[in-house]
């Protein structure tokens, strides 16, 4: 079976939020099939909107060079991104941003959620975008979680028992990716 590093990235940092009862249950569900998460809440690192690229820092912080770690060792990243306006929030954006070549090579899962009917996919979308250009393309399949309210209780249990095989197969899919990739770059490197 397959054991992975995974950076799990909250979109998030709202009062009340709601993107953190997504963000613990995956990280639950993750840890469940023995991968290592590596949970980023941009409301404990404090990230300040974005000067300089990590790479252009010539003295990082401690949290940003222990973001900095994650981001390069993680070997999938699952966002959990709020939709705000159609599109992500610029707590993500800001968070993914820092980085560039830590993310080459390596697949994304998006996970999104929204109180309505669509459970966020138009910022699901934006990500598909987003995470190209950031070189780890996202697995055909999405999480979308409508009416997130109603799906988790107040103290973040799940309530709507369906998630249960959805998210069973949505992990399998990105296992599969996590997988392919890392065979891809252990046998014949990486193009660039
Ligand atoms: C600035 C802003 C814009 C929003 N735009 C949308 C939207 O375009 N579509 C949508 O379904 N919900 C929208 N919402 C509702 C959010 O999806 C809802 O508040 C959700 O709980 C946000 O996630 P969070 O609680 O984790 O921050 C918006 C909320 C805010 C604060």
């Amino acid at each position: 079976m397959l054991m992975a590093k995974i950076a799990l990235i909250v979109g998030s940092v709202r009062r009340d939020r709601q993107g953190i009862k997504v963000a613990r249950w995956m990280e639950d569900k993750l840890k469940g099939r023995n991968h290592t998460v590596y949970f980023i809440d941009p409301i404990e690192i404090n990230l300040p909107l974005l000067d300089r690229m990590y790479k252009e820092m010539t003295k990082p912080a401690e949290t940003l060079i222990s973001l900095h770690e994650k981001i390069k060792s993680a070997e999938g990243y699952m966002p959990i991104t709020p939709e705000y306006n159609h599109s992500t929030s610029a707590a993500m954006k800001n968070t993914l941003d820092y980085f560039l070549e830590e993310y080459y090579f390596k697949p994304s899962a998006i996970v999104s959620y929204s109180p309505g009917g669509f459970g966020g996919i138009n910022a699901a979308q934006q990500m598909r975008l987003i995470f190209a250009e950031l070189g780890a393309p996202s697995i055909p399949s999405s999480f979308p979680i409508s009416r997130v309210h109603e799906v988790f209780d107040n103290n973040g249990k799940l309530i709507d028992e369906r998630y249960e095989m959805r998210v069973k197969r949505f992990i399998e899919e990105f296992e599969w990716f996590i997988e392919a990739l890392k065979n891809q770059r252990e046998t014949k490197g990486t193009p660039y």
